[in-house]
């Protein structure tokens, strides 16, 4: 059973991974998640996790996370994301309310309380992480694994030719989580580029049982496909989803075990994450290839079992 904490920046494809955890129950225990500034500003990703959360049946408790980065201006990505940060969707009214309290300090002091136990995944930019790594000696030894979504090694950006947004959004804390030291697994544009929603799964999607979970993904990705179509011109890529799969089912990808440096000091190259030489020994390892029909599996495994 994989303990996790997902630090997110609800979203669309944030809101796949989340459903995706929820889903793998057997497999994956949510054990809190933090909505942080990223997508859209916190209040919006906060929103948007909070309404997933009680749609979804999660009870695990939703903390803010920090609403800004740790030095740059904030950035968003409201021309993907929509206004809101999760266009489409349309949620009732809702009872369940963010726990009260710092996330930060939450997730520590859980970490700490479980050593060896808990892996922290986050798939919005790692201002939360770096603040914890930072804040705390004793947070990194007793860390399982961090999981990430983020970066572009040998791959353009998705913000500049260098920059992919997560990292993009705060290099500073991207240079932080990359020197943690930690049994850390990668999932950067160079292998979620390579997973991309198609039709047929879509319509896969329209014939499943009518649930709250298949109204949510439907709209959601009727936004999100318009907006990747119009920007990129392609479907839309399963880039926080892969933090997931790999949970569940590590053989799903193949992996390249290399250290990643953040570049803080560029111009042009702010937030270029550069990846050195092939080594056994990095802390580091990020997704290579994936295996697309053994996700999709997984997706319907998963989502099958949502209200
Ligand atoms: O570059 C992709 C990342 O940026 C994903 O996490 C997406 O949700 C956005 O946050
Ligand atoms: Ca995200």
């Amino acid at each position: 059973m994989r303990r996790v904490i997902l630090d997110v920046d609800t979203g669309h494809d944030d809101a796949i991974a989340i459903a995706m955890a929820a889903g793998l129950k057997d497999r994956i225990r949510i054990e809190g998640l933090i909505a942080t500034a990223g997508n859209q500003v916190r209040e919006n990703t906060l929103e948007n996790t909070l309404n997933l959360a009680e749609a979804l049946e999660i009870d695990a408790p939703v903390f803010a996370g920090s609403s800004s980065p740790l030095l740059r201006d904030r950035v968003t990505a409201g021309n993907i994301h929509g206004k809101n940060g999760f266009e489409g969707p349309v949620f009732p009214p809702r009872q369940k309310q963010q726990c009260q309290g710092n996330g930060i300090r939450w997730a520590i002091d859980h970490v700490i309380a479980n050593p060896g136990e808990i892996t922290f995944v986050s798939v919005g930019p790692w201002t939360d992480l770096a603040v914890m790594l930072k804040s705390d000696e004793r947070f990194a030894p007793a860390l399982k694994e961090i999981v990430l979504m983020g970066g572009a090694v040998d791959h353009p950006g998705n913000v500049t030719e260098s920059a992919e947004f997560n990292v993009f959004a705060d290099p500073e804390a991207a240079e932080i989580v990359m020197k943690s030291g930690v049994p850390t697994t990668l999932f950067s544009l160079d292998v979620t580029l390579k997973l991309l929603l198609t039709d047929s799964v879509i319509e896969k999607v329209k014939k499943m049982e009518n649930s709250r979970y298949k109204e949510i993904f439907l709209s959601s990705m009727a936004f999100y496909t318009a907006s990747i179509m119009k920007s990129n011109g392609e479907m839309p890529a399963m880039h926080d989803p892969c933090t997931i799969a790999y949970l569940a089912d590590p053989s799903i990808f193949t992996y390249s075990h290399r250290p990643i440096t953040v570049e803080t000091k560029g111009g042009y190259t702010y937030g270029k994450t550069t990846g050195g030489k092939e080594n056994p020994q990095s802390p580091v390892k990020m997704g290579v290839e994936v295996d697309n029909d053994r996700f999709w599996s997984l997706f319907f495994e998963a989502v099958r079992r949502l209200p």
